[in-house]
């Protein structure tokens, strides 16, 4: 059997060890970082939600502890950034934290976080990232085909929400505009605007500068309290 014929078979049994890819990550690391993890939520669970710190605390510290003139040991500077973690941060894992919509920690988020640094997924082409390139075009058919858009939808999964709100600005106004992708804004007939509601998030001001719209061509529309009757 040829050593690709071997690695398809072990790896569809996900049995990388007999496809000659020990070790890997394995069930004992998964269940040890299940064990810290827990115990970490738990220590977190009993803790403040909000931190009490000024900004010039926290620099007295990191001017004290780190000044780059020689190396730290790992152990002593994970210990470290972990205090501060612990102590002045606001802890959006909280039970007990409303603020905003942080997920959670769950074990698959912080394994699969294991698994990009281990790995370090390089996405910007293909043949460098097949597994990596595949599983994301695949999840993203999936989403595509629930939110009802057709089949060949091109599809990106952004770093958060103004990437999301940048990335369709951009689509809106090619779309619109298809001359808009080679000469620009100074190509268009008219000057385009963009409608908002008065609750958008800010990051279209910053959207608006750099599609080279400019913040004047936001147009921000009144939203009635009660959403029933708008
Ligand atoms: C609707 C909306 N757009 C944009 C953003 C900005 O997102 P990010 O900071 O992830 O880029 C947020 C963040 O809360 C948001 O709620």
């Amino acid at each position: 059997m040829s050593a690709a014929n071997q690695f398809d078979r072990a790896a569809n049994q996900f049995d990388l060890e007999a496809a000659g890819f020990a070790p890997s990550l394995g069930d004992s690391a998964v269940n040890e970082l299940r064990t810290s993890a827990l115990a970490l939520e738990e220590a977190i669970a009993s803790g403040p939600i909000l931190p009490k710190i000024t900004p010039d605390e926290i620099r007295r510290h990191l001017a004290a502890r780190f000044d780059f003139s020689r190396p730290l040991a790992l152990e002593e500077v994970i210990a470290d950034v972990e205090r501060m973690m612990r102590t002045w941060h606001v802890q959006v894992t909280h039970p007990r934290y409303f603020g905003l919509f942080n997920p959670s920690v769950t074990l698959a988020s912080l394994v699969a976080d294991l698994l990009v640094a281990m790995y370090n997924p390089q996405l910007a082409t293909w043949s460098t990232s097949p597994a990596a390139n595949e599983m994301e075009r695949h999840t993203l058919a999936w989403f595509t085909a629930k939110f009802g858009l057709p089949a060949e939808t091109a599809a990106t999964f952004t770093s958060g929400g103004a990437e999301a709100n940048l990335s369709a600005t951009i689509v809106a106004l090619t779309k619109t505009f298809p001359e808009y992708g080679e000469c620009g804004l100074r190509g268009l007939p008219a000057s385009p605007t963009i409608y908002l509601t008065a609750e958008t998030h800010n990051s279209f001001n910053k959207i608006a500068h750099i599609v080279g719209l400019g913040r004047n061509a936001i147009r921000a529309v009144a939203t009635g309290g009660d959403r029933s009757s708008a």
